[in-house]
């Protein structure tokens, strides 16, 4: 089957061609990303507003270079899938009107997918990888540590309680004053910096649960700062390698727990796959090749544009749950909120999920 996907839930504008055989093997016809940083760098981060209205003027054309690269025609779609959730509500809802309207048109089935469900699933598009697995998905907008047992069914085992991993090193650095997307730029200086000059506290290690905290690291990184001000550049790059440390010690131990968990709910994991821009970050990658390996199990990798939100991501979740013959009806809502364990429930009736 060969499915088109749109995704619009944050800063990306992207549509992909995605083949899956019916030995459920996956093949990229095309996949095309503009991304927006420029327009959303001048604020430190991404404004809604101009996201939306961003997505409006470069969607359609974005869609046409997916179909032309992939050379298929509309009429030879078997469906249409979009990310109706969860994401900055205005991108969602210019995303799924556009998919609602090809699909109406060309009278395809449309498939409503999750954003997180298509970060859950790429590992299967890249590497086979047979079910159940441990995710780490770690960006600018998730923290989650994620037991994906099969398509729709998907335990959460822990999740960040206020900032994301990404958001922290995001707002690290606009307080340092680095730029925007903050996570290269500060891995990029804490190469120069002394990891253990600042002593950062690692929040929520040791809890029996899975659970992120990163706003009282990112308050600690701040009156840090504020102590030794004015910074030099020496200053700047040691509290970026403090800062890094301090998020790689709480992503082992955090990740350490996920995967005791995973055991106990699930059993032996095939694989832990990581996917969002964080697992880019060196330091971070090490930790997840080390808790494998005490896992006795491989660390999967998807390739970066992957791993970053894309539209292939959401064409293969689409043709994973067309597989599955779970399409969705054209009255289904956006979603700025859509929790991965309500997935779950309606992949297993069939019904939309209700809109907020
Ligand atoms: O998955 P992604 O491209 O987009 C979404 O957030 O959906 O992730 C972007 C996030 C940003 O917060 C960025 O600062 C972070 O991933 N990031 C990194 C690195 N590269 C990107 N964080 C730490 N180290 C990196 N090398
Ligand atoms: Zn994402």
């Amino acid at each position: 089957m060969i499915i088109l996907g749109i995704e619009t839930t944050c800063d990306e504008t992207a549509a992909a061609v995605v083949e899956r055989g019916d030995d459920g093997i996956g093949r990229i016809l095309s996949n095309i990303v503009l991304s927006q940083i420029n327009e959303h760098a001048a604020f430190g981060g991404v404004v809604p507003e101009i996201a939306a209205r961003a997505h409006v003027e470069a969607l359609d054309a974005i869609i046409a270079s997916a179909m032309r690269e992939a050379g298929v025609s509309f009429g030879m779609l078997d469906g249409i899938a979009a990310a109706a959730g969860p994401g900055l509500i205005g991108g969602v809802i210019v995303g799924l009107t556009t998919a609602k309207a090809i699909a109406l048109v060309e009278s395809k089935p449309l498939i409503a997918v999750n954003h997180l469900e298509a970060h859950a699933l790429t590992a299967r598009l890249t590497d086979a990888t047979p079910f159940p697995y441990c995710l780490f998905l770690a960006s600018g907008g998730h923290t989650q540590i994620l037991g994906v047992r099969g398509v729709g069914d998907y335990v959460r085992l822990g999740g960040t309680v206020d900032d994301a991993i990404g958001e922290a090193f995001d707002k690290t650095a606009k307080l340092l004053g680095l730029g925007y997307p903050g996570g290269p730029l500060v891995e990029k200086e804490a190469a120069q910096g002394d990891p253990k000059r600042f002593a950062l506290p690692r929040p929520m290690t040791g809890r029996r649960d899975a659970d992120f905290s990163l706003s009282g690291l990112k308050t600690a990184l701040r009156l840090e700062a504020q102590k030794i001000a004015p910074l030099s550049d020496q200053d700047v790059a040691d509290l970026c390698a403090s800062f890094q440390q301090a998020v790689s010690d709480v992503v082992m131990d955090r990740l350490r727990t996920g995967l005791r968990l995973f055991r106990e709910r699930i059993g032996a994991p095939a694989a832990l796959v990581c996917a969002g821009g964080v697992a880019a970050n060196q330091a971070i990658r090490k930790v997840l090749h080390r808790i494998a390996f005490e896992n006795g199990t491989d660390l999967v990798a998807p390739p970066p544009a992957l791993c970053t939100d894309n539209g292939a991501m959401i064409a293969w979740a689409g043709a994973e749950r067309l597989a599955l013959g779970l399409t969705d009806t054209l009255d289904i809502a956006p979603r700025a909120r859509w929790p991965l364990d309500e997935v779950t429930k309606s992949a297993a009736n069939k019904t939309s999920p209700p809109a907020e």
